[in-house]
């Protein structure tokens, strides 16, 4: 077991590469080949990455890649995604290309408030605590206009805040819960300014004017923003669903909508279903350059408001029409953070002509219905396998190390013949033999 280390984030880049490899590698040379070899070799763009976090020893790549034709609201989109996944890129392009033949997909803001908490402590009267709040409520705005001043006149700030007791769940404690509009911006970092600064006033206030003993535990955002709601849609009559690989829709759509029922009772199979959203949520969450983990976290939340893990998306068939539907919290922004800092980022904005926050939200929950779509199609008629395989066949090849010629070779041989792990592992043997 190597000996701890203190300092560590204080030495310089090249003594951390240098303890890391004397500490963890044998074959030296080889890490350091590595380390290196995913360096940048532009020192600007590399300095911008060696500052985001701390302790950089080198870039961590994911490919970057584009769905096209994307309509979104009689709008055309490529939608830069940036995921490991093989088959997702490919299963959401040709989610796009078959509603793109079917009207394309509509998507609808249905709120943007965020939400902010200043967790606290108190153990007087509950009366006495609401007339304070009242009381001092327009002092703990007025005391965020340096930090809300810009916001304000974009048209955004804060919303509300509320007094609310939760002694019944746990005693003593209480909340200020805020609400706020951040616009353009994911609002992180301004949301927690102001909710830092209504804990200060209200701490500050309360010792002289609120008998009782009051603390502050924490002041944060939360990633929880049921009312920060997108809802993204395709429909087409029954019979325009028949396809290359649909040939009898009635059939197709009735199986499709049973297998979102199970996706709506069945947890098991919801976190599957919904993790399969999140392959293209994640992915164009990511390339925007905006916080997939607050996503992810509020999204599976939103999943379970009622009690029980449920399907993201939603089916009905009426009157012959076939509706297919997500509805879907997303806090998400278009500037500030990564998104002018990242020169990939800023390139992906550029490639949906820099939208606003809204939006991204319904490009982001149409990436996500899509995706759902191209799953849950492949499950109720041939099976994941077959299109998975076929993508995952590349990741095979160059595990074996397949020379170009070879790829090729079995690329051609793999058009006709079933992809599974052995019989690639086999079909290489053979023509190395
Ligand atoms: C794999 O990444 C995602 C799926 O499992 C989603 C689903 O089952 O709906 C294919």
């Amino acid at each position: 077991m190597p000996n701890a280390i203190s300092g560590f984030s204080k030495l310089s880049k090249s003594e951390k590469i240098d303890w890391l490899i004397d500490t963890y590698f044998s074959d030296k040379e080889a890490a350091r080949n590595l380390v290196e070899q995913y360096w940048n070799t532009d020192e600007t763009i590399q300095k911008l990455h060696d500052e985001f976090i701390e302790n950089t020893i080198t870039n961590y790549y994911l490919p970057l890649g584009v769905a096209p034709n994307f309509l979104i609201n009689q709008k055309l989109y490529t939608i830069p995604m940036a995921i490991e996944e093989s088959s997702v890129v490919a299963a959401a392009s040709k989610a796009a290309k078959f509603w793109l033949d079917r009207g394309g997909f509509n998507a609808e803001i249905i709120s943007t408030e965020k939400i902010g908490q200043v967790h606290f402590t108190y153990d007087g009267d509950f009366k006495a605590l609401k007339s304070f709040f009242e009381n001092v409520k327009p002092k703990l705005i007025e005391d965020t206009k340096d930090i809300t001043k810009n916001m304000e006149r974009r048209g955004g700030g804060i919303l509300d805040i509320e007094l609310r007791p939760k002694t019944e769940d746990l005693e003593y404690y209480y909340q200020l819960h805020a609400t706020f509009e951040t616009l353009d911006a994911m609002g992180a970092n301004f949301i927690n300014s102001c909710l830092e600064q209504f804990a200060k006033t209200f701490q500050q206030e309360a010792e002289h004017k609120l008998e009782g003993q009051l603390d502050i535990v924490m002041s944060i955002l939360s990633n929880y923003v049921p009312n920060c709601l997108v809802r993204a849609e395709v429909s087409c009559p029954i019979e325009d669903l028949k396809s290359k690989d649909i040939s009898s829709p009635s059939l197709f759509a009735q199986k499709f909508k049973q297998a979102i029922n199970i996706a709506e009772i069945e947890p098991y199979r919801a976190v599957t279903h919904n993790k399969g959203i999140m392959n293209g949520i994640d992915a164009v969450v990511l390339a925007t350059g905006n916080d997939f983990r607050a996503v992810e976290a509020g999204v599976h939340a939103y999943a379970a408001k009622e009690g029980s893990y449920k399907s993201l998306t939603h089916c009905s068939i009426e009157d012959g029409v076939f509706k297919f539907w997500i509805e879907i919290p997303l806090a998400l922004g278009t500037v500030g953070g990564l998104t002018t800092l990242h020169p990939l980022v800023k390139f992906a904005l550029d490639m949906l002509e820099n939208p606003s926050a809204k939006e991204l939200m319904q490009i982001v929950a149409v990436a996500g219905l899509a995706q759902n779509f191209a799953a849950v199609k492949s499950l109720t008629t041939t099976g994941i396998q077959e299109g998975h395989m076929k993508m995952h066949l590349l990741n095979i090849l160059n595990q074996f190390g397949a020379t170009t010629t070879e790829k090729e070779k079995l690329i051609e041989h793999f058009k006709t013949h079933i992809v599974t792990h052995s019989a690639v592992v086999e079909a290489i043997e053979k023509i190395r033999r």
